[in-house]
């Protein structure tokens, strides 16, 4: 058959799954994804979002003086900086971006540092053997066999971090959910796998009539405590010891429970058997609430999700996200009568799955 000419190929057309082709700028952004995350990260370690804090502005001269960096370093970083959105310039000055004065200056109530530092120095490093935790099918943060999972770790360093990075990320989440759901509904909340607090601190806050536990593991309670005394709610919010897998039945006596980035830890099988006690722990008037990002029904986005399934891969045994159809249908096969989405837009979610006991 004669080779047809260029003018005579067919057109390749759409890609199969209805994505445009990606033209190769696009191909050079994928590319170069981790130069933006790498010079966002090293900002923040390096304290320069601290030292524009509070509306001041600096030329390159004074932030190579105040961080103890060269010159060339320093014009790079803001530069780089000022390319992302994350500062603001005026003449020879420079100034943290809203954005960056709200999130990115240690101390701050929203603080998001901490989200950043955990995945530069844990998952980074981790997420450079991919091709490893595809082949096997093992998560590459940690070794299944030596602990039970991710989160059955003593080591000071990883404790700070994680749930430092877990707050960081569901203290944002939580306001967010604030403003679509009506917790007037409710009064007495359990946060499974509650973490450092971030859902019963943010939402006590906004709620007064509310009142809050966190059941967790019993190292991680400790932490959750803490953070508690902190935010000045110790008396409305408490701290209960457990684990959801082994315990034949959660702590009764609470009207809504949140399940925050916790079903994306495990696979179907531990995840129906949560819900199924989720079911029989609330009365009839209870509701869950399931905060994740969510997969599309068609499996192929949206980003945040369908990436932080392979984060899961590289942090988890048999953890993934899952769409919002295999959370309806798991909630109704454990005994919820009515299922409803809450699109929402936060950094820790993009959509709430809410099952009602009736
Ligand atoms: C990804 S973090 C989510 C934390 C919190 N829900 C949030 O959104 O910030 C998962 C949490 O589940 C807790 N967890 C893991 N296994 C558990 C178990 N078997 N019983 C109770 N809590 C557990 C971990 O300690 C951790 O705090």
């Amino acid at each position: 058959m004669p080779e047809l000419s260029t003018t005579q190929r067919p057109s390749p057309g759409p890609a199969p799954d209805n994505h445009p082709a990606l033209p190769p700028t696009a191909l050079m952004q994928l590319a170069t994804g981790f130069w933006s995350f790498k010079t966002y990260a090293g900002a923040i370690e390096i304290g320069l979002f601290d030292l524009l804090a509070d509306g001041r502005e600096l030329t390159v001269e004074e932030v190579s003086a105040g961080l103890g960096i060269a010159h060339r370093p320093a014009d790079l970083l803001l530069a780089g900086c000022a390319s992302l959105g994350l500062l603001d310039k005026s003449g020879a000055h420079y100034r943290n971006s809203a954005q960056a004065e709200e999130f990115l200056v240690k101390g701050r109530p929203y603080y998001f540092g901490g989200f950043v530092r955990y995945l530069d120095s844990r998952e980074y490093p981790a997420w450079q053997h991919i091709v490893e935790a595809l082949r096997t099918n093992r998560p590459t943060t940690w070794t299944p066999g030596t602990q039970e999972s991710l989160f059955d770790t003593e080591d000071p360093e990883m404790m700070q971090m994680f749930w430092d990075c877990m707050y960081s990320v569901s203290v944002l989440t939580a306001r967010t959910l604030a403003g679509v759901y009506d917790f007037t509904r409710h009064t007495r909340l359990l946060d499974v796998g509650g973490g450092a607090g971030a859902f019963p601190i943010e939402l006590c806050h906004r709620f007064g009539h509310l009142s809050a536990t966190v059941f967790d593991l019993p190292h991680v309670c400790d932490l959750a405590r803490t953070k508690v005394t902190e935010a000045g709610l110790d008396g409305r919010i408490d701290a209960v010891a457990g684990d959801f897998h082994r315990d034949p039945a959660l702590p009764g006596g609470y009207d809504a429970v949140i399940l925050s980035m916790i079903l994306h830890d495990w696979d179907e099988e531990n995840g129906r058997a949560l819900l199924r006690k989720v079911r029989a722990a609330l009365p009839a008037d209870g509701a869950v609430l399931i905060c994740e990002l969510l997969l599309n029904d068609e499996r192929t986005g949206p980003p945040p999700a369908a990436l932080m399934g392979m984060n899961m891969l590289v942090e988890t045994e048999g953890g993934k996200n899952y769409s919002a159809a295999e959370y309806r249908r798991w909630l109704l096969d454990a005994g919820f009568a009515r299922v409803e989405v809450l699109p929402v837009e936060a950094v820790g979610a993009n959509g709430v799955v809410v099952g009602h006991v009736s």
